[in-house]
């Protein structure tokens, strides 16, 4: 893949799936609501199960393991088919594991030393998080003149009404967020409400 992660689509659906049979009816409404991108974050059982489908049936999506916490989780995802990673933080240990998978990784900062971090180690793209706790687009308008190398998703608290202030940054290359998905809409397997938040974050 030599796209981007970043530029696969405006926005990144983060899901926390609690039924692998939500797992293809779901990413199909993504795509067919135009975002043809999903993580799911490993902190349900099903997770990896429903990344494994999804990798096996859903081919228009990429797919990929969020919420990658630990170096074992790496391995797992990219065992299941994950096609990418997105972890919250950056540690030493999880930047090996993610590498070495090979798979295209988002390492996640929230500082501007963490950022410093990540660009000495050789990422120029990573997740922002907990985005709207930790400073919000104004931190990102902040560090773009001192630090211009580094692009970011940020995730953590974007909704529809504050993704714009995000999008328009010259250092935001998409955001990610669970408003596409509401646990709501996932249980009461409401595919035409999740393939209608896709189309709004699709035009963003
Ligand atoms: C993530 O893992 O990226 C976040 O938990 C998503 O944050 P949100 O639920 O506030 O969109």
């Amino acid at each position: 893949m030599t796209e981007s992660l970043l530029d696969r689509a405006p926005v990144v659906p983060v899901v926390v799936i609690d039924d692998v049979e939500h797992a293809i009816p779901l990413a199909r409404a993504l795509v067919f609501g135009g975002l043809p991108v999903i993580e799911l974050t490993l902190r349900t059982p099903d997770a990896l199960d429903a990344i494994e489908r999804i990798a096996a049936e859903v081919p228009e999506i990429l797919v990929g393991a969020g919420t990658v916490v630990t170096p074992a989780q790496a391995k797992q995802a990219a065992d299941a088919g994950a096609q990418f990673l997105v972890s919250p933080g950056s540690t030493p240990a999880l930047l090996r594991a993610m590498t070495d998978t090979g798979l295209p990784h988002l390492p996640g900062v929230a500082t501007v030393s963490e950022v410093l971090g990540l660009l000495e180690a050789g990422y120029t793209e990573m997740k922002f998080f907990p985005a709207q706790a930790c400073g919000g687009a104004k931190f990102l308008a902040s560090i773009h003149s001192p630090v211009p190398a580094a692009r970011f998703c940020p995730t953590g608290g974007i909704t529809a009404d504050n993704a714009p202030d995000y999008r328009k940054l010259p250092n935001v290359g998409c955001v990610g967020g669970s408003w596409i998905t509401p646990s709501d809409a996932l249980d009461a397997q409401d595919w035409t409400a999740i393939a209608g938040y896709a189309r709004g974050a699709a035009r963003l």
